[in-house]
């Protein structure tokens, strides 16, 4: 008898602990008799392409991945069932919704089961799949932990610690030149990264997407730490941060198919802001990619299995239309509709905001 069928995929940007979790979804499956997986290439690109790009995945495939980074299964954050670019004559192009053929397609593949692993934008998806029929689960991930309804994301921590690792090199550089350095991190429009590697690093300044910084405060607290301090200054700004009035530092992507705005360069925006403010040379650095890359640190590879083992489950239970989340100590369950309502800022009155400022961390306001 033919065996009933997972599709897994990936989708959005990529973060540490994919494969953790492709390997664990695979693992867990075999234990069942009458379950396989197959894996579409690109999220719902490969489906959706002719010839379709899918692939069996068996224990053997998924060996030893769990400590590899970026994902087997490949990624985008362009394109998707309700968003298909096609190229028109002139070279422009125009976008379909390609929900029906997704459905056809997944009963041709015999799919009794999908398993959506991404972030916001994936579970956005996921939840208007499940509302046309689609039997759905979603996996969160994302280095910005910016997804709320779950107490933290996969690829989260692995991305601090990378920051953390920057802030504590540019230490000793800067305080060799007596030199203010800005380190650029990412995490959309949530400063979870910038605010945790600031904190585990010992950064001076931290700026956040969630308090405006005041150009003049965040000037003098530098000028103060030069003179008053070891002669040198550490800024982490996260790329959504903005000025009191300003809007985050963006430009629109030229890529058909890509809907985020590309966050960056903020870093330099401030440095452009203070350089004539403060008594000390400065330089500008952005973490960028590298925040996402390589192998995950073990935190991340823990949770990502016990999302990947969550999510079979909730396949055999039929649980559609969730989401694995994180509750600590536990891995629970979520509707997704849930989990995409609101946007998981840093909280103002949170612990790691009260932290922050109880080590004398300036937060620009
Ligand atoms: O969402 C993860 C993230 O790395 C953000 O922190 C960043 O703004 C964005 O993705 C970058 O996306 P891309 O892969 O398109 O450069």
């Amino acid at each position: 008898m033919a065996k009933k069928r997972i599709l897994v995929m990936t989708g959005g940007g990529d973060c540490p602990g994919l494969n953790a979790v492709i390997r664990a979804i695979v693992r867990r499956t075999e234990q069942e008799e009458d379950w396989e997986v197959i894996g579409s290439i690109e999220a719902f690109n490969g489906l959706l392409r002719d010839p379709m790009e899918v692939v069996l995945l068996d224990s053997k495939t998924v060996s030893g991945i769990h400590i590899r980074g970026g994902t087997i299964l490949k990624t985008t954050n362009k394109g998707g069932p309700f968003h298909w670019p096609v190229k028109n004559a002139d070279g422009s192009f125009s976008y379909i919704d390609r929900c029906d053929d997704l459905i056809a397609r997944l009963e041709k593949l015999g799919i009794n089961a999908v398993v959506s692993i991404g972030g916001e934008g994936s579970m956005d998806i996921a939840q208007r799949l499940f509302e046309k029929g689609i039997p759905i689960i979603g996996v969160p991930k994302t280095i910005d932990n910016d997804l709320s309804s779950t107490d933290l994301t996969f690829g989260y921590q692995t991305s601090v610690q990378i920051a953390t690792e920057a802030v504590d090199r540019l230490i000793t550089t800067a305080a060799s030149h007596n030199r203010l350095m800005i380190l650029e991190v990412m995490g959309r429009d949530a400063g979870w990264i910038g605010l945790s590697a600031a904190i585990a690093g010992g950064a001076h300044v931290a700026l956040i997407p969630e308090i405006p910084y005041d150009i003049d405060k965040v000037a003098a607290e530098i000028n103060d730490r030069v003179e008053n301090g070891r002669g040198f200054a550490i800024v982490v700004i996260s790329e959504g941060a903005k000025p009191v009035g300003g809007i985050a530092t963006s430009r629109d992507s030229n890529q058909p198919g890509y809907q985020n705005k590309i966050l960056g360069g903020v870093g330099h925006r401030l440095l452009e802001e203070i350089q004539d403010k403060v008594d000390v040379e400065a330089r500008v650095m952005i973490l960028g990619h590298l925040q996402r890359g390589g192998s995950p640190i073990a935190y991340d590879r823990v949770l990502a299995t016990q999302f990947g083992v969550k999510a079979v489950e909730l396949v055999l239970e039929s649980k559609f239309g969730h989401m694995v989340s994180y509750r600590h100590p536990n891995v629970v369950s979520v509707p997704i509709a849930s989990a995409i309502e609101e946007y998981n800022y840093v909280k103002l009155d949170s612990a790691l905001v009260h932290t922050a400022r109880g080590v004398g961390i300036s937060l620009g306001d």
